[in-house]
């Protein structure tokens, strides 16, 4: 078997990014579509489909499996990319976004008012739909790139 560069993410760790993170794009989106262009009969005129809210129970649920994956990302991932200087644009644009889609996702739980938990909501899922061609950039930029550790000084 071919090895693996071991400046790479182990493979389980990689493979817990992709599919937490799709997880989380797919329960978005079709939540998105339902609730734009679904409506069913219920007794009082069209109402939304029951799917909805299971949706967003679902969404809730991958959403903290991701954060917890992300945060196994921190102690050598980001630190290897930062001190090597590799990949890190496209490194911190990733993560920055999802630091803003967590912030944005506790104005969904929170804020009283409907106005401003609505436009909490356009932009949570805007960056939400942005955060996907990011990791795809980064994930793809960053592949043959071996990183090199450089030691710390005494
Ligand atoms: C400042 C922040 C970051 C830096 C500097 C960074 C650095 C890197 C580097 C250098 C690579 C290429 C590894 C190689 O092929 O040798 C890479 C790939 C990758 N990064 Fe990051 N990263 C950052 C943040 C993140 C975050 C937050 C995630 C996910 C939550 C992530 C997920 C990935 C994935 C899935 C790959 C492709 C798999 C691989 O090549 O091992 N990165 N990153
Ligand atoms: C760090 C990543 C993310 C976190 C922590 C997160 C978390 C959350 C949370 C807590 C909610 C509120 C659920 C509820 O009201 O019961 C939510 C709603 C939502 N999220 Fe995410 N999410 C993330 C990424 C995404 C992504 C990638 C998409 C992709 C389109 C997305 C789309 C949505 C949508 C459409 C809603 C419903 C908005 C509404 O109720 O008005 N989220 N998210």
């Amino acid at each position: 078997m071919k090895k693996r560069d071991p400046s790479r993410l182990p493979r389980w760790q990689e493979w817990a990014v992709y599919v937490s993170f799709g997880l989380l794009i797919a329960t978005g989106i079709v939540w998105l579509v339902l609730e734009n262009f679904v409506r069913v009969d219920g007794q009082f005129g069209p109402e939304p489909h029951p799917a909805e809210h299971w949706l967003l129970v679902a969404h809730g649920l991958v959403a903290y499996a991701f954060l917890i994956v992300a945060g196994t990302m921190v102690p050598v991932h980001i630190i290897l990319g930062w001190n090597a200087r590799r990949n890190l644009k496209s490194g911190l644009a990733f993560a920055g976004t999802l630091l803003l889609l967590a912030l944005t996702a506790l104005g969904l739980y929170y804020l009283g008012d409907d106005v401003l938990r609505s436009r909490f909501s356009t932009i949570h899922w805007a960056l939400g739909l942005v955060a996907l061609p990011l990791l795809a950039i980064h994930a793809l930029r960053g592949r043959g790139r071996a990183v090199t550790i450089r030691r710390p000084r005494k």
